[in-house]
């Protein structure tokens, strides 16, 4: 029996798809014949990944959407629809974390401002929901589709600190799982949604929890991140691509409601 990983012709909606992480995800998908719709809230960002994929030869349109605006994500379905008349995959990538929702030396819990961490919830889970919603409904219209949320190691345990970003993860783990069963009672058994969970990946997000700021030397926190994960360094972003191509395949046409680690063996690390 082959395998089937191919992904030519599919339609790729990826928001926040100007980022570190998603615009190697759209690069990824665009190199297997993927039709990328690179959404993102900063319209320069999302143009740029769209234009060097084009340039490499793949297919791709940019698109300014806001995922915490529900007529934003509206329009940018028509567009992706006028575009390339279907979705079939829908990488909800918008998400992140922010320094006033974070404890510290100088932000302890019972000052962290109410509107930072509604801040965080709202971007990691709500932005996934109405993304799933706005997209999903054309996926259901086709009868066909795979979502993929990007969770974190923070939502199976906590980290310290971040308290708004490991719920939020939390949440979006637990609405993964939701929607694959709702999606596949309500609508059609050939709708799938997973998501990865990555491990430590030295980006914008999290360089001030890992990097000193005065000194440029990597944090106490960072040193036990490497510490915790067995193989020993972080994640490169092109390393979380195979599951990506794996999950949105016919490779993965039984796999549903789980959510994959990419984290080094961090996860399975008790620490002793
Ligand atoms: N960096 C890591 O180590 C790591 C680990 C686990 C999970 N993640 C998750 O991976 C995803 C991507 O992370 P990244 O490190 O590439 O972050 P990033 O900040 O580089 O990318 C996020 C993108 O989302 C866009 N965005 C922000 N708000 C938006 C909105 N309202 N609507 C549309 N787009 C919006 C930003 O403009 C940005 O381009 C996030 O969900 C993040 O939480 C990252």
């Amino acid at each position: 029996m082959k395998v089937n990983f191919d992904l030519k012709g599919k339609v790729a909606v990826i928001t926040g798809g100007g980022g570190i992480l998603c615009s190697e995800m759209a690069r990824g998908l665009a190199s297997w014949g993927v039709q990328v719709a690179v959404l993102d809230i900063k319209e320069g960002l999302a143009s740029k990944v769209a234009e060097e994929i084009k340039q490499s030869g793949g297919k791709a349109i940019s698109v300014k959407a806001d995922v915490l605006d529900k007529n934003s994500l509206v329009e940018a379905r028509s567009k992706v629809l006028e575009e390339y008349g279907k979705v079939d995959i829908l990488i909800n990538g918008a998400g992140g974390n922010r320094k006033e929702a974070t404890t510290s030396e100088e932000q302890s819990f019972f000052d962290l401002p109410e509107d930072a961490i509604q801040w965080v919830f709202n971007l990691n889970f709500l932005g996934s929901v109405l993304a799933s919603q706005v997209f999903g409904e054309a996926m259901v219209e086709n009868q066909s589709g795979s979502i993929i949320n990007i969770s974190s190691m923070a939502a199976l345990r906590p980290l310290t600190k971040t308290i708004a970003y490991s719920a939020a993860k939390a949440a979006v783990t637990n609405f993964t799982q939701w929607l694959a069963v709702h999606l596949n009672h309500s609508y059609s058994k050939n709708l799938r949604v997973n998501a990865i969970a990555p491990g430590f990946l030295l980006t914008e997000q999290n360089r001030y929890l890992l990097i000193d700021e005065k000194t440029g030397k990597e944090t106490e926190r960072g040193r036990k991140i490497k510490e915790h994960t067995p193989m020993g360094r972080y994640g490169e972003p092109e390393e979380l691509i195979g599951a990506i191509i794996w999950l949105c395949s016919e490779a993965a046409s039984f796999v549903n409601g789980v959510i994959i680690p990419i984290d080094g063996g961090f996860s399975a690390y008790s620490g002793v």
